[in-house]
């Protein structure tokens, strides 16, 4: 009686002494059944509550940070206009100096605001990707073209590294681009003057794997778990230095998910990093049409269109 109270009470891991088969007996063993699955009701429902508790701290951290990184542009663009008001417009020693902080700031604000919309649109799976064939011999010549003229003002190597066997890709040709531009304008920013970047592909089962490969700085083994975070960066002034807002490989990790591909890192520091990812080199390893639905409807509430309503 004492085990009946217990589970009445909301202890579902009590159970009843079930005494032989009569239908008191049996009574018992049904209560016991009931009493497991309610645990097992329990825990479920204690493990989606620290799934959400978990998400909510995400987009609590995604506020904050977003308010800091458009606060400091936002102070120095204010503080630089009122100094100029106050007088310095008429110094010629300072007005065009003060001019050149203020579009600097106004330029790290129009691209912060535009890869925010960009990562918003991959995470809310608005951005419509379709999927046909392509080379990837050939998207990969056309980012290290893109970038060719800044690697050659900091006197860096640029080669490609192609698998013969390598076959096409069904992937969107536009978020491809935008992939190895993200990762080819890192190793470009990470390398010293002197080094070198490969890119390449290689046949992996229903995949390709592609790969950025530079020998620059590296990254310490202790970032690496939390690269692909979004505002995540080893060194915060040097990245800001440079223009980075953190945000870069959040989007490739995002763009690689939408084509069912896998995102990692190998690096080494004072030796260089390789960033890998994969796409489906079948259109049976795409992404399914109603999977996607489904996943945009369950992800909805942890995206940023949301945390800005809010
Ligand atoms: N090839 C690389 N070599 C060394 N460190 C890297 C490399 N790529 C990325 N990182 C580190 O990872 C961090 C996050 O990269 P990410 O591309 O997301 O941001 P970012 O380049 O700083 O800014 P953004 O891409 O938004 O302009 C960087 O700040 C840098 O510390
Ligand atoms: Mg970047």
């Amino acid at each position: 009686m004492a085990h009946a109270g217990e589970l009445a009470g909301g202890n579902f891991r009590a159970r009843l002494a079930v005494t032989g088969g009569s239908e008191f007996g049996q009574l018992s063993r049904h209560i016991n059944d009931t009493a497991a699955n309610l645990q097992r009701t329990v825990e479920q429902l204690q493990l989606e509550h620290s799934e959400l508790e978990r998400l909510e701290r995400i987009r609590k951290d995604f506020v904050i940070n977003v308010s800091h990184e458009l606060r400091t542009p936002l102070a120095s663009i204010q503080g630089y206009t009122e100094t100029l008001l106050d007088g310095a417009l008429a110094d010629p020693q300072y007005n065009m100096r003060f001019l050149g902080i203020i579009r600097h700031n106004a330029e790290r604000l129009a691209r912060l605001t535009e890869d925010l919309l960009t990562l918003s649109r991959v995470e809310q799976k608005r951005q419509k990707l379709e999927f046909e064939p392509h080379s990837i011999g050939g998207l990969i010549e056309e980012s290290m073209d893109l970038v060719r003229p800044i690697a050659a003002k900091s006197s860096i190597r640029l080669e490609t590294e192609l698998d013969a066997a390598t076959p096409e890709v069904w992937c969107d040709g536009e978020a491809v681009s935008q992939i190895l531009s993200n990762l080819l304008d890192n190793a470009i920013k990470y390398t010293p003057a002197g080094g070198s970047i490969v890119a390449g592909a290689y046949p992996a089962g229903r995949f390709v794997e592609v790969f950025v490969r530079d020998s620059g700085a590296g990254i310490p083994a202790e970032d690496l778990p939390r690269l692909f975070e979004r505002f995540y960066r080893v060194d915060k002034a040097r990245s800001r230095e440079l223009g980075g807002t953190g945000l870069g490989l959040s989007i490739v990790k995002h763009l690689v998910g939408a084509h069912n591909g896998t995102v990692r890192v190998e690096s080494r520091v004072q030796e260089g990093s390789t960033f890998f990812f994969t796409l489906p080199a079948e259109e049976a390893a795409l992404p399914k049409e109603t999977a996607v639905a489904v996943s945009a409807i369950c992800t909805n509430n942890a995206t940023i269109g949301e945390v800005r309503a809010s």
